[in-house]
Formats: structure tokens, C-alpha cells, sequence
């Protein structure tokens, strides 16, 4: 996998020989997905079940995990699926540029190992993310989003993405992290520079990686009190290069999933009228549309992945050693097996996928911070702007084109200014 050359360009017959039951899979990617996740999800469950075979971007074959119970069967296993990439089948398919490639390299973090060394490292996270005080973070959060919502607070116009929640979470995340905030701009624009696939990603990769690599490496020479601290003093010695990838992976993981959180909660109380009607009303009514979204519309909405270790069953579908397996969240969330009724509410139960299942599932204290970012920002919004709407129609909001994460381009609003 180390060494990608060109892709490998299998005949056909080549391509059914070694993945059968991918011949003619459905696409999870391109227009018709982006236009319908679900219809896809409803359509492919119908067909095959809970476990259904997928073309990734390029023709690259995976399985999806769609079903509720398949979903818990595959995290609660990890001796047979695990997130070690390296052992895929069909690494020769890959190309140099492949937009997925980004995702699944090898890192020197939590995210990566299995077994002894991932509980090592997940317990250098749990207690580096203990420093943090909710109450203190709750006020830092709401002096960010004041100063966000001053920013545009007299014009009476404003879109709630590129201007709220996208800026709140890596706000709050740099603080929490130690990033001073001379840095925060610069690593900000690196950040969406790389998540956005474009041109420049590669290099803005790159200077974020240095930039936040001698922040890193500061912080082991005169340490604070906060996050980035805890992890460079950890007992369990980190090197340098898993501590910048550990601080990476915090900073990348938790700002985007916390901002979707945001965004697909506004535009749940904005839209939907189990909410408007509740807007201007009772505070119950933000922690009810942030629990409907981890159920609706997860800001992690398929996740890239685990690999079969040897020749497995999974609900009596047959996967080979080396396979990949997508984990459909939102899929899993809408599993009629255990939400018959979609449209009813599931208000007091978490038991949602939105943040994974078994040992790699979001380490509760980044759950919490994530909780406390995302709910003052809604409720600081709707504090500020009482008479806050949309500014288009409900369905003419457009969710990104993207098959990992779930938020919208833009949610453009109107409201009286002051
Ligand atoms: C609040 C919104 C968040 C959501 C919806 C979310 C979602 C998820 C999900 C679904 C996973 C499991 C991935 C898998 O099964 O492979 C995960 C893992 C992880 N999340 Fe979160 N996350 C959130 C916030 C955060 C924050 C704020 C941080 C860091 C400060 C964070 C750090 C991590 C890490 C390090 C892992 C990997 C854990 C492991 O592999 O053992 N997350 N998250």
C-alpha cells in the first residue's frame, strides 16, 4: 500500500474474477447518491439485506454495513474487522489521487490500532481530554459565538455555515487544544484547504502538519495546562510523531463532525415543524433537535471503514479476508428493524450509531466536549436572533456533495438587525 503507483486497470473479466459480487454494484457516490442517500440505503437493503456490495469512487468495491444489528455485529468483533487498511484486497486498484486516500493512511494514532496498543492510546485520550471543565468551556463557548454573531449581527443576513458553525468548533477545539490564536486563521484555511480535495490540499497539508508539529513540539518543552499538554507530558510517552498525529486527529475529526452537529440542528429547528413552532419557545427543544439529528441526519453519516481479517459471515453474507466494509450510520440509524416508524420521534434514546459502536466509538469525554460546543452555539444563535428564518425555501438547501460527512453548503437566513 506504501508504494501507489498507477492504478492497476482490470478487464472486466479480471474485476468479476476477483470481486464477483461487485459486478454492477450500486454507486456510493455521484449525483444520484448525493441526491438520495436514503432512497439508495431503502433500495439496497430491499435487495440484499443488512450487508450490501458498493462501488466506491473510481469503481473500487466495499461492502456496506446498512443494518442495525449487522452494524453492532461488526464493531463488537474487532478480532475479525478491524481498521488496519493495509490489509485491503484491492490496493493495486488504487491511484495516487484517489480522494478517499487521504482517510484511510496509516496514522500513529487511536484511530488506527487495535487490540493492546489502541487501549494504551485510548487511555492517553480519555485523560488528556479529562482537563477539560465543562463549565468553563460552556463560557468560552459563548463568548465565541457572540463574537461570531457580531460579526454579522447588523446586516439582518447571514449564511449559518460558513459564518456560525463552521468557525465555532475549531474556535473552541483550538482553545481547548493550546492553539494560540495568532495560528488559528492560518490552520483554519489549511484545514478546509485539505478537506476540501482541491489543488492546494496537498500542500496545505503539509503546512498545517508543520505548523501544528511546532506548536507540538513547544508545548513538550514548556507545557500548559490544557489538552495538547496533557497528551505531550502523557506517562505512556508518546513520540513526537504520535503526538502531532493524535492533536490531528482531535482537531480534524472533532471540528467537523461538531460543526455538521450544529448546522443539521439549525436547519432541523428552522425547517422542520416539530421545531419551528418550538423556536423562540423553550430551551427543551435544542437538546430534543440535536438527539433527532444524531438520529436523522449524523454528521458522521458513513464511515470509511474496517477490514475483514479472514473469511467472515455477516448476517450470512460471505466476505473475504482483505474485504473493506463501509459502516453506514445513517443507514444503521434508519434500520426499519429497529425504528419501524421512522418518522417517529425517538426523543430520551440514544441508542443512535452517531458516535460509532465498540472500541473505536467516540471516547465519551470528545462526546461531552462536542455536546457542550454544539448545544451553546444553537442556544447563543437563537438567544441573539429570536426572529431568525430561512431566507430560501426548506428544499431548496443544499446538502455538500459528500459521502462521509453529512452538512449542508449553506443555510442562509434572514432576521431583524441590531
Ligand atoms: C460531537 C460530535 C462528534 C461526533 C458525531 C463524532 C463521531 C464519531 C464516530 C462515529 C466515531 C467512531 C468511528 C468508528 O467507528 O470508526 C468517532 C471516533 C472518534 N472521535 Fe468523535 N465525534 C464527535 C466529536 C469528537 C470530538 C470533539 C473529538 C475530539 C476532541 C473526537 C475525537 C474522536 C476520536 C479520537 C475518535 C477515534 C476513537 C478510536 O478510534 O478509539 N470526536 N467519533
Amino acid at each position: 500500500m506504501s508504494e501507489l503507483t498507477a492504478p492497476t486497470r482490470l478487464s472486466a473479466a479480471d474485476f468479476a474474477s476477483r470481486f464477483p459480487a461487485h459486478v454492477g454494484a450500486a454507486r456510493l457516490f455521484g449525483e444520484a447518491f448525493h441526491a438520495d442517500p436514503h432512497g439508495l440505503y431503502r433500495a439496497l437493503r430491499a435487495r440484499h439485506g443488512g450487508v450490501a456490495p458498493v462501488l466506491l469512487e473510481g469503481g473500487l468495491p466495499a461492502w456496506i454495513i446498512l443494518g442495525y444489528r449487522e452494524y453492532h455485529y461488526v464493531c463488537s468483533h474487532p478480532e475479525l474487522f478491524v481498521r488496519d487498511s493495509r490489509l485491503w484486497n484491492a490496493w493495486d486498484l488504487v491511484s495516487p489521487d484517489w480522494p478517499v486516500l487521504p482517510m484511510l493512511i496509516e496514522r500513529d494514532t487511536v484511530w488506527w490500532f487495535e487490540g493492546a496498543e489502541h487501549e494504551r492510546r485510548s487511555e492517553v485520550l480519555h485523560d488528556a481530554l479529562g482537563v477539560v471543565d465543562r463549565f468553563e468551556l460552556r463560557g468560552r463557548c459563548e463568548r465565541i459565538a457572540d463574537r461570531l454573531i457580531d460579526d454579522f449581527v447588523a446586516t439582518g443576513e447571514a449564511d449559518l455555515i460558513s459564518q456560525f458553525a463552521e468557525p465555532m468548533p475549531i474556535l473552541a477545539l483550538a482553545a481547548l487544544l493550546e492553539i494560540p490564536s495568532a495560528d488559528v486563521p492560518d490552520v483554519a484555511r489549511d484545514m478546509n484547504a485539505t478537506l476540501d480535495q482541491g489543488e492546494d490540499a496537498q500542500d496545505a497539508y503539509l503546512r498545517m502538519r508543520a505548523t501544528l508539529g511546532r506548536l507540538a513540539a513547544r508545548r513538550r518543552e514548556s507545557p500548559g495546562f490544557g489538552v495538547l499538554s496533557r497528551l505531550a507530558l502523557s506517562a505512556a510517552g508518546l513520540s513526537d510523531e504520535a503526538l502531532l498525529d493524535e492533536f490531528l486527529t482531535m482537531f480534524n475529526f472533532g471540528h467537523q463532525a461538531v460543526g455538521n452537529w450544529i448546522g443539521n440542528t439549525l436547519r432541523l429547528m428552522l425547517c422542520d415543524p416539530r421545531f419551528t413552532t418550538t423556536l423562540a419557545g423553550g430551551r427543551s427543544s435544542v437538546a430534543q433537535a440535536m438527539e433527532a439529528v444524531l438520529w436523522e441526519d449524523p454528521p458522521d453519516q458513513n464511515i470509511s471503514g474496517r477490514w475483514v481479517v479472514r473469511t467472515s459471515h455477516i448476517s450470512g453474507q460471505r466476505v473475504e479476508a482483505g474485504d473493506m466494509l463501509v459502516l453506514s450510520v445513517a443507514a444503521a440509524n434508519a434500520d426499519p428493524q429497529i425504528r419501524p416508524a421512522a418518522a417517529v420521534g425517538a426523543s430520551g434514546n440514544q441508542a443512535h450509531m452517531a458516535f460509532g459502536h465498540g472500541n473505536h466509538r467516540c471516547p465519551y469525554p470528545a462526546q461531552e466536549i462536542g455536546e457542550v460546543i454544539a448545544r451553546t452555539a444553537v442556544e447563543v444563535l437563537l438567544d441573539r436572533l429570536p426572529d431568525v428564518t430561512l431566507a430560501v425555501a426548506p428544499e431548496e438547501l443544499v446538502w455538500r456533495p459528500a459521502v462521509w460527512v453529512r452538512g449542508l453548503a449553506a443555510l442562509p437566513v434572514v432576521f431583524t438587525p441590531a
